[in-house]
């Protein structure tokens, strides 16, 4: 699920590969490869580990300053140790062909089963080892590679975006997909393939995009493209929204540092166009679906989007009263659906393409809910799949660990529920309303306040980078601040930190509570606020070191926290787009301290394509 390339045109393939490949080498993964077709035959080169490994081993091959067309790797392992033998492209007893593949196989087993039955020799675990030795076998039997990968996929069950070679066809390459993205840049001369657009936007602007189920057929001239039944697709050509130059980090040690600080403009930008002044309404245009009759609204996101969610869902439920749940999309998918006709769900993404969430909107669409997609990505499946679509236009985000699009996501829904609450004639609440807009409007100057007074964030990671656990606790519309927090420092520093509600300490964690163990307290003025500090009291006796992050505090309060990292003053009730940015910071620099590879974060995968 990680990333896929393949070229064939004019151009030495090598460096379409190896340029494509080290763009989408931002998402993380663990192993590479390429294959090359040069004259009726194809080379395989493979390595663990980063990119650059693959740049050594191939440098002074031969074929590389010849071979015109060719398919590259990267891997996130879901089957298979991140091991050279692992690593794709995978090929089939004779060395035919060369596949690489994102996704999973969820029938391997009874697929490699019939083929070992076969006289097929596996030399990998991995599940997509088993789709070149059936694409193989359909060939000895049909001689035509389209139809070899069509009838396969016929035979497959789960999720994948594939790219074959074989050496008998010499002016190819197919590709297949299902459940995981794939497009097909198109040049003059020449033909890209790829599992995203950076890995490609160096060389064309314009792609098709195939849909589930379909084959097609890349020469350098043309493209087709059939259904499973093999009647004919009629994809169009789209043209490519990123320039390479957001690729950039722009003079930062880290795309995520560089993210953190674009988080200023990126709600300048959300903002403009559909919040102008706190006097006027919210504008969403793009919004075509009918709110009239929605009695109640499920969001269905995962991980950081999934925090997104649960800021959304007391906004929504405070401005509006419409029952709000917010749903782990992967538990969801496995539930008894109650949504219907009446009930509107928001699906997050940043990257749009996370298979949980995807199957989950799939899955309450055939039950009639209206769906409304919040995303970064107006070009990926789930923007296709939703009925109405915000965009939210944060750029694209490199680093593993989302930041700015996180940002963007709440922004998102804060003027979602405005814009349900002011055309809700049964809620009169122009001026809390008014209050509300008149905050979110100087969030992007309060953001870049903490960013240029950062050195006390600085200092306190490095007294705390040393430590194993963390707690962080909030309550009300920061609790979901406190996971976030928990989650952003986990993923990238591996510390193991757990979000709680500061009411549920005393209830269970505080057992863990002593001076090893670092509390994290999220205060900001508001109902909770003295609630929390009651708390903290409770974790300070028991010994944690208390770091406090707060919108201002009392003398006479101060002297519990042993860190205290004070923001701009802020309701409570936008509160939480602030806390998020000092919560990154202290993460970035803790993983720093610690030597850890911030954006490429160990395990992790930037757009996480499989169930
Ligand atoms: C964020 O830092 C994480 N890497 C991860 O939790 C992410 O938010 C999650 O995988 C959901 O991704 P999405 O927003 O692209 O759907
Ligand atoms: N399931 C395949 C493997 O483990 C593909 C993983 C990927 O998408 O990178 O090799």
């Amino acid at each position: 699920m990680c990333g896929i390339v393949g070229y064939i045109g004019e151009k030495p393939a090598i460096d379409v590969l190896l340029n494509g490949l080290s763009h989408l080498e931002y998402r993380g993964y663990d192993s590479a490869g390429v294959a090359l077709y040069e004259n009726s035959d194809i080379e395989i080169y493979k390595a663990s580990g980063k990119l650059i490994n693959l740049k050594e081993l191939v440098k002074d091959k031969e074929i590389c300053k010849t071979s015109k067309k060719g398919i590259g790797h990267i891997r996130w392992a879901t089957h298979g140790l991140p091991t050279t033998v692992n690593a794709h492209p995978h090929t089939c007893n004779c060395k035919s062909l060369a596949i690489v593949h994102n996704g999973i196989i969820e029938n391997f087993q009874e697929l490699k089963e019939e083929l070992l039955k076969l006289g097929c020799n596996f030399v990998s675990e991995t599940d997509t080892e088993v789709v070149a030795h059936l694409i193989a076998h359909k060939y000895t039997k049909c001689k035509d590679l389209l139809e070899a990968v069509r009838l396969s996929t016929l035979e497959i069950k789960g999720a994948y975006a594939l790219c074959v070679m074989h050496k008998n066809a010499e002016d190819e390459i197919i590709v297949a997909k299902r459940n995981a993205p794939l497009l097909i840049g198109i040049g003059e001369g020449e033909n890209f393939i790829a599992s995203d657009i950076p890995a490609i936007i160096d060389y064309t602007k314009k792609a098709i995009y195939l849909n589930d189920n379909q084959v097609a057929r890349v020469t350098k001239d043309t493209v087709e493209i059939y259904n499973s039944d093999k009647s004919q697709g009629n994809n169009k050509v789209e043209n490519l929204p990123f320039e390479p130059i957001s690729l950039s980090k722009m003079g930062y040690k880290h795309y995520m540092l560089k993210e953190i600080h674009e988080q200023g403009d990126v709600v300048r930008n959300i903002l403009s166009g559909r919040l102008i002044s706190a006097e006027e309404d919210v504008k969403l245009d793009n919004i075509t679906i009918d709110l009239k009759n929605i009695s109640r609204i499920q969001i269905i996101a995962c991980g950081t989007s999934y925090h997104a969610g649960l800021v959304g869902k007391y906004v929504i439920e405070d401005l509006t009263g419409i029952p709000t749940d917010v749903e782990a999309s992967s538990e969801y998918i496995y539930r008894n659906k109650t949504a219907n006709k009446n009930t509107l769900v928001i699906g997050i993404s940043q990257s749009g393409e996370t298979a949980d969430t995807i199957t989950a909107i799939k899955q309450v669409k055939e039950k009639g809910a209206k769906v409304l997609i919040i995303t970064n990505r107006p070009d990926s499946t789930m923007a296709r799949l939703g009925d109405s679509l915000f965009s939210i236009d944060a750029g694209i985000e490199v680093s593993v660990a989302a930041t700015k699009s996180y940002m963007a996501q709440l922004l998102a829904l804060y003027l979602f529920a405005i814009y349900l609450a002011q055309n809700n004639p049964r809620v009169d609440m122009k001026a809390k309303l008014k209050e509300i807009k008149h905050d979110i409007l100087q969030l992007p100057s309060k953001i870049e306040i903490i960013l240029n007074n950062k050195d006390e964030i600085i200092e306190i990671s490095k007294k705390y980078s040393g430590f194993k656990d963390f707690i962080f606790i909030a309550r009300g519309i920061n609790y979901p601040t406190a996971l976030e927090g928990a989650l952003k420092l986990k993923e990238i520093s591996y510390i193991n930190a757990t979000g709680y509600p500061a009411g549920e300490l005393k209830h269970g964690p505080i057992a863990m509570l002593d001076d090893s163990m670092p509390v994290l307290a999220i205060l900001n003025d508001g109902i909770v606020y003295d609630k929390v500090l009651s708390n903290c009291q409770e974790a300070r006796a028991r010994q944690a070191r208390l770091i406090g992050v707060a919108s201002g505090m009392d003398d006479k309060n101060k002297e519990i926290f042993n860190d205290l990292i004070i923001i701009p003053k802020i309701s409570d009730f936008v509160s939480p787009a602030l806390h998020a940015v000092v919560l990154q910071l202290l993460a970035y620099y803790i993983a720093g301290y610690l030597g850890k590879d911030v954006d490429q974060p160990r395990n992790l995968a930037k757009s996480v394509t499989v169930e």
